[in-house]
């Protein structure tokens, strides 16, 4: 009997490296991985004919344009990945009745409100790379009825460039370090994010759940709720650093592109809709560090 496969495109980022970590859980499917060298996503042509070629029954789209900053200065090429590329994706997988699981960002919500974001709270996204997160989530829902759109936040792991990897090594380096405390989120461990995927793909495939279930957009982070300085201080603790974190509000630490006050998910869609445990961040951040 032929494996179900899986097609995790961005392959080589920090969440694609988290999916092939966890393949071997799932001996009875195949796990097909490419990256833009295999499969450039803004390369429409070539996505249909991926897709022709090789017998695929899901694909987790991990390709993604994520510099939020440098999005400033290349906001084509943005575009292209964040766009036009979930679009191609999204529109060869409906050919073939194939559904797809594609990732955004917390940063399309940007309100001044201190209760976690729903589904369909309003978006007000600032920046290029968040303007071209949303509107691939929109592309995606339109070119495909079996499109699920994840929103996380502060993605982490041992992978890739995220918060967690700057601070190890700054702190090493550094004897103290300012870190903003007017931005509150909550940090998302990428594995538990990946496992949860691969656990709603397992409830579709045992007819739990209905496939056509999964579309629409859905929130998924880590439980609780912290700042950037807090997080900081939590792996200086964890990983016994003696670097000192200075809190520092945002307009003395300036970005290309201001972050939002308050980006917290509510995630209680996904929870009950998947019967998801979701890990509290600290515990997630413990385990990644032990
Ligand atoms: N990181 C966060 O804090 C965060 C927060 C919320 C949501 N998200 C979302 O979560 C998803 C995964 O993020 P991540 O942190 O894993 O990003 P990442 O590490 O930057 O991975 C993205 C991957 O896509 C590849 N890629 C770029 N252009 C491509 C193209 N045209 N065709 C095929 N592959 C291409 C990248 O290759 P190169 O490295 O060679 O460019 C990289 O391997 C993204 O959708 C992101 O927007 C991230």
């Amino acid at each position: 009997m032929t494996k179900m496969t899986i097609l995790i495109t961005g392959a080589n980022g920090q969440l694609g490296q988290c999916f092939r970590e966890l393949a071997a859980g799932y001996p009875a499917w195949r796990f097909l991985y490419v990256d833009i060298n295999e499969l450039d996503i803004t390369n429409r042509r070539a996505v249909f004919s991926f897709f022709e070629k090789n017998a695929v029954q899901w694909c987790i789209n991990c390709a993604a344009y994520a510099a939020v900053d440098k999005a400033e200065s290349e906001p084509e090429l943005a575009r292209k990945v964040n766009v036009a590329g979930a679009k191609n994706l999204a529109a060869a997988c409906a050919r073939q009745d194939i559904p797809i699981i594609h990732f955004s960002t917390d940063y399309v919500y940007h309100g001044r409100q201190n209760a976690p974001f729903r589904e369909d709270d309003p978006v007000s996204p600032k920046g290029v790379y968040a303007r071209t997160k949303l509107a691939g989530d929109r592309a995606v829902l339109k070119a495909n009825p079996l499109g699920m759109v994840i929103r996380t936040s502060w993605l982490y792991s041992l992978y890739g460039q995220n918060f967690l990897r700057t601070m190890l090594r700054l702190g090493a380096e550094r004897p103290s370090i300012g870190v903003v405390f007017d931005q509150v989120g909550t940090p998302t461990y990428a594995p538990d994010l990946a496992a949860a995927v691969l656990q709603i793909v397992q409830k579709v495939e045992n007819k739990a759940v209905e496939r056509a279930s999964i579309a629409g957009v859905w929130h998924y982070s880590n439980e609780g709720v912290t700042s950037w300085y807090d997080f900081a201080r939590a792996i200086f603790e964890l990983k016994n650093l003696p670097c000192r974190v200075n809190a520092i509000e945002s307009k003395d630490f300036p970005t290309p592109v201001e972050r939002p006050p308050y980006s917290v998910l509510n995630k209680a869609k996904i929870k009950a809709a998947f019967g998801l445990e979701i890990p509290w961040w600290r515990e997630s951040l413990e385990g990644c560090l032990r």
